[in-house]
């Protein structure tokens, strides 16, 4: 039996990169998975893949920015699947969103705190309810308490629901010239922490991940353009573990976290970097020096005008 079976989700952004991981994810662990994403052939895809592979998955072609897209996306998963336990809220594309304070357009503010953060708030908004009218699937409505475990009364609702919100390490570190992504994945904490206060007492966990460099389909298209695997490789030699991730680390993640096990752990950010956000930062550019002298020639995604270069 999956971990998953008999409960059903929406990933938004699950066409591809990591809401793509996740949707597959959750589909191999026997959940239905409702896809929602402004690709529509890439979604459309996507799903097929994992009926193809034996999975349940839906897609609906959304904008996570329009409002209306929450209430629509909330009713389809619920007319298609029947109820709703999981919302991954992933969906993301960072156009027009560089530059400082001074920089920044008030145009692009708003339009990058809405998709960051105000998709975040309307897709609870209408999740919630329906997560709370799904109630808990009864084989996992409660945990067994036994052995060392205490408590009085009846037990408390667990396991009605679970919200992933993807942050970033932007989000718990500053970088130059990102004022819109780094603040807005700083409030997607804040906005974490808040939903797991209020939805906690109804058995509803809200955690945030942080993801570190993950090397989607996009991401590869990116360093293929850089053309030259020398700046790759320093980016991964700046990783702990020696390597940058993949849509897969950030499943496992998500999957955890909405799993039967991961019920007493919420208003959290997990982030998922191969430890690069404990890494003292002091030396690291001194430790990349004797690679850059000897790859005089390396490019980065900076070259590509991508980023924003501090100096
Ligand atoms: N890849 C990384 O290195 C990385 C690191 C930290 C955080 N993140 C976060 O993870 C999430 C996914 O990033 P990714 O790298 O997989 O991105 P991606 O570009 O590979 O995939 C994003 C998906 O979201 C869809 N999408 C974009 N805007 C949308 C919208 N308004 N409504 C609906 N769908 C929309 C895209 O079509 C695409 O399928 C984002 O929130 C991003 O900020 C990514």
């Amino acid at each position: 039996m999956g971990r998953f079976d008999g409960r059903a989700s929406i990933v938004t952004g699950g066409a591809l990169g990591i809401g793509g991981g996740c949707a597959r994810r959750i589909a191999d662990d026997g959940g239905s998975v409702l896809i929602v994403d402004v690709n529509e052939s890439a979604g459309a895809a996507t799903a097929e893949e994992i009926r193809a592979k034996g999975g349940k998955a839906e897609f609906m072609p959304g904008n996570v920015a329009d409002q209306l897209t929450a209430k629509d996306m909330v009713e389809k998963a619920v007319s298609s699947f029947g109820r709703l336990d999981i919302l991954v809220q992933n969906a993301y594309s960072g156009e027009d969103n560089a530059g400082s304070a001074v920089e920044v357009e008030p145009e692009n503010w708003h339009c990058g705190m809405n998709l960051l953060v105000g998709a975040l708030y309307m897709g609870a908004k209408y999740a919630v309810p329906a997560m709370e009218e799904s109630g808990a699937d009864p084989q996992f409505a409660q945990p067994e308490w036994t052995g060392a475990g205490r408590r009085h009364g009846e037990p408390p609702a667990q396991n009605v629901g679970r919200i992933i919100n993807m942050s970033s390490v932007h989000g718990l570190h500053a970088a130059p010239r990102s004022l819109i992504y780094n603040a807005g994945k700083a409030a997607v904490i804040g906005l974490t922490r808040q939903m797991a206060i209020d939805f906690g007492p109804l058995g509803i966990t809200v955690n945030a991940i942080a993801p570190g460099h993950i090397v989607t389909e996009r991401g590869n298209e990116m360093w293929n353009e850089v053309g030259n695997d020398g700046g790759f490789r320093l980016f991964e030699l700046h990783y702990p573990v020696r390597r940058t991730g993949i849509p897969e680390d950030i499943a496992s993640a998500v999957g955890f976290l909405c799993s039967n096990e991961a019920s007493f752990i919420t208003g959290q950010v997990i982030a998922v970097d191969g430890g690069m956000t404990v890494q003292l930062q002091e030396n690291l550019v001194m430790d990349s020096k004797d690679y850059i002298v000897a790859n005089p020639d390396l490019k980065t995604h900076f070259d590509t005008g991508r980023g924003s270069s501090r100096f």
